[in-house]
C-alpha cells in the first residue's frame, strides 16, 4: 500500500500523528508532503529531523515551485490515499472553499480529481476548548540574568536563541530545531511541551463540516483513527482487485465456450 502523508503547520496532534504514522509504516510505503509552515512548525517541536529520517520519500513546499509538480503523482495513480494530519484551520477553511495555492491544498484537489481517498484530521475538531502542547518556550520570569552570561544561549548549535536589551532570553523560531540541548539542567527558564488551553471556533468547525460533505473526503478527530480506515480502505482495495481477477477469468471462460 502506497500512502502519501501530508504535514500542515499545526503543533497539535503532530506528535500523535508521528506516532501513528511509526505503526502504519509497518504496512505500508510512505510519501510526506510538507506545507512551508508544517517544515517550520515540525522543527519547533523537534520533529522535522525525526520525520525525514524515519520516511526518506519526501517533498517540501519551500522546494517547489507555484506550480507543485510533485502534485501530478496523484493522478498518475502513484498512491492509494492521501493523508493530512494535522490539518491547519487554513488549510481546511482554503479546501472547503475550492482554494489550492499550497502544496497540500494542491495536492487534495488532484487526489480527488484521480480518485484517491483523502483522509484529513483537523486540529479544529469540536467547538469549545482544546488542549495543546507549545514547543520550546522561554519563561523570562525565571531569567536570572546570569551574570550575563546565558546559559541555554552558549549551548545553542543553531543560533536560535538571543538577549534583548533588557539581557532576557528570547528563541528566533526560524532557527530553532526543536533538539532540546537547551534544557540544562541549571537553566529553569526553558521548557518545551507546557499545556494551554486554546478556543475552537465555531467558524473553523463549519468549514470541517464542508470538507466532510465532499465526495472522496473522511474527515476524522484523530490520528489513531487513521490506522482503521486504512486497514478498511486496503481490504476494499483487496476485495475489487479479486472481483476483477474473477470476471476476467469468467469473461475468459465464456470466451472459450463460444470458441
Ligand atoms: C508553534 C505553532 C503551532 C501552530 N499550531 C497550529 C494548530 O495546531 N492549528 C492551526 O490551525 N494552526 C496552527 N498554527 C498556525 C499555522 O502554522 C499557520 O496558520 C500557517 O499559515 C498554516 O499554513 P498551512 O495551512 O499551509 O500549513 C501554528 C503555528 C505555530 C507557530
Amino acid at each position: 500500500m502506497k500512502i502519501a502523508w501530508g504535514v500542515t503547520g499545526a503543533g497539535h496532534l503532530l506528535l500523535e500523528t508521528f506516532s501513528a504514522f511509526d505503526k502504519i509504516s509497518k504496512f505500508a510505503d510512505i510519501s510526506v508532503f510538507f506545507s512551508k509552515a508544517g517544515e517550520e512548525v515540525a522543527n519547533m517541536y523537534g520533529l522535522f529531523g525525526s520525520i525525514h529520517k524515519r520516511f526518506p520519500s519526501f517533498y517540501l513546499e519551500s522546494q517547489e515551485g507555484s506550480s507543485f509538480p510533485s502534485s501530478g503523482l496523484f493522478s498518475m495513480g502513484k498512491f492509494d490515499t492521501l493523508v493530512i494530519s494535522p490539518t491547519t484551520s487554513n488549510t481546511v477553511a482554503k479546501i472547503a472553499h475550492g482554494i489550492s495555492d499550497t502544496l497540500i491544498t494542491t495536492i487534495v484537489s488532484q487526489a480527488l480529481k484521480g480518485n484517491v481517498p483523502v483522509i484529513i484530521v483537523p486540529t479544529d475538531f469540536r467547538a469549545g476548548t482544546a488542549k495543546t502542547k507549545l514547543p520550546f518556550i522561554v519563561k523570562n520570569s525565571y531569567c536570572l540574568d546570569c551574570q550575563n552570561v546565558c546559559i541555554a544561549l552558549d549551548v545553542c548549535k543553531y543560533d536560535a536563541i538571543w538577549l534583548n536589551g533588557d539581557k532576557k532570553a528570547h528563541i528566533d523560531y526560524l532557527k530553532c530545531v526543536g533538539c532540546g540541548d537547551c534544557l540544562i539542567q541549571d537553566c529553569a527558564a526553558i521548557s518545551f511541551g507546557d499545556e494551554i488551553n486554546i478556543t475552537i471556533l465555531e467558524k473553523d468547525v463549519e468549514n470541517v463540516k464542508k470538507i466532510a460533505e465532499i465526495l472522496g473526503i473522511t474527515v476524522l478527530e484523530h490520528p489513531l483513527q487513521i490506522l482503521e480506515i486504512l486497514n478498511k480502505i486496503s481490504l476494499e482495495k483487496k476485495k475489487k482487485l479479486k472481483n476483477e481477477d474473477l470476471s476476467t477469468e469468467f469473461k475468459a471462460k465464456i470466451e472459450s465456450v463460444k470458441l
